[in-house]
């Protein structure tokens, strides 16, 4: 129960939010750490988003976190992009400095994070990336980074693909790179990984897988970012395969932790030692 109505306000702002698990991982930090502040959410049409902005400067709403589809078009308004972000292409955090608005990324490194936890190691692995919005952005940058051999991005809107395949090709000379439209992944059997960064098999349209995987080997790591619902389509038909699955909510904490970590500046070794704790909590929703 709130004590002292004089709270700061932090959100999350996208279109859809509904089912965002964000809150409870929000909240519940919150509360453990004696923080008088809040974690709401807002459902924001992109023709709003410069509106928004404006105004929660005049609220002092102290910062908040940007989901689909807002990820990209948002950096445009912030005052300062941190060097992560603009390389990674995209903005899921922003702080609020006295009325300056600083854009960061910690989905990058979230996802990244969820892979060291399983002991997965990207070097040299081919990569099949579905969907090319601010997520694939940020994790297909992050892949190539860690040193990935080769990355394809098949997406609904070959251009898009395209553009996100140009921008890493100019940051990284030597990655092989192929782009398709989603419906040819029936070219790309080779591969070590498939991360779903579309928002096919998010809720409400649940029934949706983004591929059907019955054609691939099994020994592929299939990577849903997608957390609701926590077990999409796509996870179900890769555990019916025996493929190895990762749940969307492994990175949605572990950037919402990040974020955290930003806005109120934790040092490095306390930022994930809630992880099992959350998951638990997140697992009951
Ligand atoms: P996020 O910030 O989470 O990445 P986004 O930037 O809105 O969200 O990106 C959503 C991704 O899901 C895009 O790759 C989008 O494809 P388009 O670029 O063609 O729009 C993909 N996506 C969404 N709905 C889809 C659908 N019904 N079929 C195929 N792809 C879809």
């Amino acid at each position: 129960m709130v004590k002292d109505w004089n709270i700061n306000i932090y959100c999350l702002i996208g279109d859809p939010i509904d089912k965002s698990l964000s809150p409870i991982i929000h909240n519940y930090i919150f509360q453990k750490n004696n923080i008088n502040s809040v974690y709401v959410c807002f459902n924001i049409n992109e023709k709003d988003l410069k509106g928004v902005l404006d105004s929660f400067k005049i609220l002092g709403i102290k910062g908040f976190n940007v989901t689909v589809p807002h990820k990209i078009s948002i950096m445009r308004y912030l005052d300062e992009i941190d060097d992560e972000a603009r390389y990674l292409g995209a903005v899921n955090t922003v702080k609020n400095i006295g009325g300056y608005f600083i854009g960061y990324n910690t989905d990058g490194l979230g996802f990244i994070k969820s892979l060291e936890d399983r002991n997965i190691d990207i070097v040299n692995k081919d990569i099949l990336i579905l969907g090319a919005g601010g997520a694939s952005h940020a994790i297909s940058t992050k892949l190539a980074l860690e040193g990935a051999n080769k990355i394809i991005i098949l997406n609904r809107t070959l251009s898009k693909g395209k553009k996100l395949a140009t921008e890493i090709h100019e940051k990284f000379d030597n990655i092989k790179l192929e782009c398709d439209t989603l419906d040819n992944f029936h070219k790309y059997l080779n591969i070590d990984m498939i991360v779903n960064c579309t928002t096919i098999g998010m809720y409400p349209d649940i029934d949706s897988s983004p591929v059907d995987l019955s054609i691939f080997n099994n020994n592929i790591i299939v990577y849903d970012i997608v957390y609701k619902p926590i077990k999409t389509k796509l996870l179900h038909m890769a555990e019916r395969m025996g493929m190895e699955t990762i749940e969307g909510i492994d990175m949605l904490i572990n950037q919402g932790l990040l974020s955290q970590k930003i806005w109120f500046n934790y040092g490095t070794n306390d930022v994930f030692k809630d992880v099992d704790r959350l998951k638990k909590l997140l697992n009951g929703y």
